[in-house]
């Protein structure tokens, strides 16, 4: 009889850093898309209800800015861990870079600038084709259309389902996250025990005062940080 292999279980949980090197802002960063923009103004329900234009004309940049980039090496290489682990992505990011590089289990925590959906009914979402959602676009129980995007100030759909892949994890990867926003942030806490190894892969200081988990920090970009550690783990892992 052959051997049952198990493949470990890997949580790769990521934000806006791991599409810096594709060319996307990040938020946080000094040149961050919050240095040019007001969250109250752009991402906000409240924005939405009293100036739509602004929020359909910021997200029809994002979206038309997205449709221009491509997944970085960082991204193949979590997509390539699929071959010798079972893994999860949980992404804060709205782009959908990590599909395209080839990853088969994303969660979107924060919604998908590629969606649209019924201002009325959070079920009837649609792809949008191109980048321009025009104003007036309505959804089939006649509401208007808006991104499919969580603001600050709705809660988080996705959250329970991703503390639970979190929970299941032998390995967590963070990338490219300030883990400033709650309660994306605290998807690290689900770990099922104190055991569970932590790798980070950020250049800057994310916030990782309560991880009581054994924490590597790899500091570099996602591009080159990303692959380094996914080597390290294939030959630690995959014999
Ligand atoms: P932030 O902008 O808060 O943090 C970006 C992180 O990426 C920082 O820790 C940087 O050090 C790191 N970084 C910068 N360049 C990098 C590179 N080349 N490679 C790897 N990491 C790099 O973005 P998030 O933590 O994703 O939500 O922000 C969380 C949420 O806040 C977003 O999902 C978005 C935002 O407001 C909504 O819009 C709802």
């Amino acid at each position: 009889m052959g051997k049952v292999i198990t493949m470990k279980k890997i949580v790769v949980f990521t934000g806006a850093g791991v599409s810096a090197d594709s060319g996307i802002a990040t938020f946080r960063d000094s040149d961050g898309l919050w240095a040019n923009y007001r969250i109250e103004e752009v991402c906000t329900p409240e924005a939405l209800r009293n100036n739509r234009a602004k929020v359909v004309e910021f997200y029809n940049l994002r979206r038309r800015e997205s449709l221009t980039k491509k997944p970085n090496v960082g991204h193949y290489a979590i997509a390539s861990m699929e071959e010798w682990a079972d893994v999860v992505v949980i992404t804060q990011n709205v782009d959908n870079l990590h599909e395209q590089a080839g990853s088969t289990r994303v969660v979107h925590l924060h919604g998908e600038l590629m969606k649209l959906r019924s201002e009325r009914n959070p079920n009837l979402i649609y792809p949008i084709e191109g980048w321009e959602q025009s104003m007036d676009a309505t959804a089939e129980d006649g509401a208007l259309l808006r991104p499919h995007i969580v603001f600050f100030g709705e809660s988080v759909p996705m959250f329970e389902s991703a503390c639970s892949i979190v929970a299941e994890a032998d390995i967590l990867i963070v990338v490219g996250t300030s883990l400033a926003v709650y309660p994306a942030a605290s998807l690290v806490y689900y770990v099922r025990d104190r055991q569970v190894p932590i790798y980070l892969v950020d250049p800057g200081n994310p916030d990782t005062a309560m991880i009581r988990n054994p924490l590597t920090h790899v500091k570099e970009r996602g591009a080159i940080g990303v692959p380094q550690l996914v080597e390290q783990l294939k030959n630690e892992l995959a014999k």
